[in-house]
């Protein structure tokens, strides 16, 4: 029976065309791609000693607190350097790409198709979701722990410090109040230590049918590093679950922390019986029926 023989002229052709720079483009881009982790290693460490000498008076903490310490930085450390050896590499792949095209002479048809910036949005949308999300968690620090009380009041016998009241609402980002939404505080005490081993100023409050919250604490004290009192919130409400931090109008050394944000800022009023009042609205993201209800999730319905 008579067979084809496939006609490889053509392929040796452009391998001896174009396939010794091909390969001399993909060598360098390998071994650009191996040295972007080293180096954004370098970069963050560097960045960290020249923070550190600056700080090094201020450091002053007991051995377990070094060490949780210790282990906050580290993570993020880690995110930073995942972040920055992303954005290197990233800009390798796209560097390595236009010389590719370039050399073959493709550049002006696929720029003409406008594939590239189609390719860029995509690819930057979902590195810059995944590194946000990454800070956010981060962010949750080492003091959280699962599984709070429920509880509107957070003092108790031995708490001390300035009685505080926080209330406001949960919404989601058109302003719709979310009830039921469940919002999870942990705070240190009135000298800017955790309770690690019970749940001292830990507890949560799940929101009312008008998307309510309230919460009855004391003023938390800083810690080293910290600049800020803050108080941790974790709020899911029909969403993911939102970490952050809240601030106080009150503190003036706020703005000189790292993490301080205006719009994580609660509004502190002093009351004539020595205690506090502070309003702060939570708004998230809900998932919407159209998220939430898809082919897979119906198919995979018992
Ligand atoms: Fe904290």
């Amino acid at each position: 029976m008579p067979t084809t023989t496939p006609d490889l002229s053509g392929l040796t052709a452009f391998l001896q065309e174009r396939g010794i720079p091909l390969l001399i483009i993909l060598v360098v881009t390998l071994v650009a791609f191996r040295l972007m982790r080293p180096l954004a290693h370098r970069l963050i460490t560097r960045l960290l000693q020249h923070r550190a000498a600056r700080h090094a008076s201020a450091v002053d903490a007991d051995a377990e607190v070094a060490q949780l310490m210790a282990e906050e930085s580290l993570k993020r450390v880690t995110t930073l350097e995942d972040l920055v050896a992303t954005i290197l590499k990233v800009t390798v792949l796209i560097v390595a790409s236009l010389v590719i095209l370039t050399v073959f002479d493709l550049l002006p048809v696929i720029a003409g198709l406008g594939l590239i910036a189609v390719a860029l949005t995509l690819a930057g949308q979902s590195i810059v979701l995944d590194y946000l999300m990454g800070i956010l968690i981060v962010l949750e620090g080492p003091y959280y722990k699962v599984a709070s009380p429920h509880r509107a009041s957070l003092i108790e016998p031995g708490i001390t410090g300035t009685r505080i009241v926080l209330t406001g609402r949960v919404l989601n980002e058109r302003g719709v109040p979310i009830p039921g939404a469940v919002v999870d505080f942990w705070q240190s005490d009135d000298r800017g230590n955790y309770d690690m081993v019970g749940n001292l100023l830990r507890g949560h409050v799940y929101t009312d049918a008008s998307g309510t919250y309230s919460l009855e604490t004391i003023m938390p004290a800083c810690y080293e590093p910290r600049q800020a009192k803050h108080i941790h919130a974790k709020i899911q409400g029909v969403s993911r679950p939102y970490t952050t931090q809240l601030y106080f109008s009150d503190d003036p050394d706020r703005v000189k922390d790292n993490y301080y944000m205006r719009e994580l800022e609660v509004q502190v009023e002093n009351l004539s019986d020595g205690s506090q009042r502070g309003t702060y609205d939570f708004v998230i993201q809900q998932v919407t029926e159209k998220e939430n209800v898809t082919p897979q999730s119906l198919a995979a319905r018992v």
